[in-house]
């Protein structure tokens, strides 16, 4: 029945016996893209990032020198994977090159996912080919990533944005994927399991509060960025991005034009018309295009009603309250 869904979204599909009997005892929920979503370490997620969970905790071993992407789904992550590849690469690959391999790829097949592209499907990674700096990216929580990650001095950079936003662009992704499929989410079931904290990856509110937390904690270690702030001062956030980096900006650079020419080439409007994006698909089929929608902040206004709004604001007081965090465009 779900055979037109990518493999990576149908529930427990190629999974061993052993495997299902491990899930069997999980907490589950009906799914946000698969059939079901499990509960495990804290987090609700699909089986298939289960199992990567578990390997990339078992296998991976970072480097000081790793900078690894963090995100919670729909925060913006292919918008910050093409800005830190440029940013980190720029000797490299000059951006005032015509050739620059960011308008041949898609984002997601240049920085990958640890947990999904990397240890997924019981695949066994070969970084022999990754250049140091190792970019990398996931959307595991802070309790869940590897302990080396943890440990080491490996930079993690966290991309939050609003849950309002986070939302609609999660709902319209799923509903996207399901493309084939006549059963489309409504949105009210789905805004019920999100304020339940029933969301890929979530609890939304715990995902972001232990990455703040451990950005005030340890500022050299985790760089906390809101999706909104870069929206409004992009010059100002990608300064911060490189000095956190340790690869600031140049005089020279600054004079060239060089912030622009990355925020020109990241750019919604440039990266969503590029060919390898508006007709690509990935190996999963999924269409390149579904991660470039809208771009915007503030479209929840366009689908929330008043009584969502209010309910969603009442639990975002309550979760973030003390914490220091400010969502903007809520
Ligand atoms: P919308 O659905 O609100 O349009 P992720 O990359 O984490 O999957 O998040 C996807 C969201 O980021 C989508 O939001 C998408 O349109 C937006 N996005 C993708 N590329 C972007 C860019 N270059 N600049 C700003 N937003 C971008």
């Amino acid at each position: 029945m779900t055979t037109s869904l990518p493999k990576y979204l149908q529930d427990q599909e190629g999974l061993s016996e052993e495997c299902k009997n491990f899930f069997s005892v999980l907490p589950k929920e009906k799914g946000w893209a698969g059939s079901y979503i499990y509960y495990y370490q804290g987090f609700w997620a699909l089986p298939r990032i289960i199992q990567g969970t578990i390997a990339c905790q078992q296998q991976f071993h970072a480097q000081d020198s790793d900078i690894i992407l963090v995100t919670s789904p729909k925060s913006g992550t292919t918008w910050l994977k093409s800005l830190l590849f440029v940013l980190v690469n720029r000797m490299k690959y000059p951006v005032f090159e015509q050739n620059h391999p960011l308008l041949v790829k898609n984002p997601h097949d240049i920085i990958l996912f640890l947990e999904s592209r990397l240890y997924g499907d019981g695949l066994v990674p070969n970084f022999a080919s990754f250049t140091s700096p190792r970019l990398l990216s996931t959307h595991l929580p802070f309790a869940s990533l590897p302990k080396s990650v943890q440990d080491s001095k490996t930079k993690l950079v966290y991309l939050c944005r609003n849950p309002k936003d986070t939302f609609i662009s999660m709902w319209h992704f799923i509903n996207n994927l399901r493309l084939h499929h006549k059963d489309i989410h409504p949105i009210e079931e789905k805004f019920e399991s999100f304020c339940k904290g029933v969301s890929l990856y979530g609890p939304f509110w715990n995902h972001v509060l232990d990455y703040w937390k451990q950005s005030i904690e340890k500022p050299n270690k985790v760089l906390f960025l809101m999706y909104e702030e870069i929206k409004v001062q992009p010059k100002l956030q990608l300064k911060r991005l490189a000095e956190f980096l340790e690869c600031p900006f140049s005089i020279e650079e600054e004079n060239c034009g060089v912030m622009d020419e990355i925020l020109r080439m990241c750019s919604f409007e440039n990266l969503s018309n590029l060919e390898v994006n508006a007709n690509g698909k990935f190996s999963t089929g999924e269409e390149n295009k579904a991660f470039f929608r809208k771009g915007e902040v503030g479209d929840w206004k366009n689908y929330f009603t008043i009584e969502m709004s209010e309910k969603l604001n009442h639990i975002i007081e309550q979760k973030f309250q003390g914490s220091g965090i400010k969502f903007s465009y809520i």
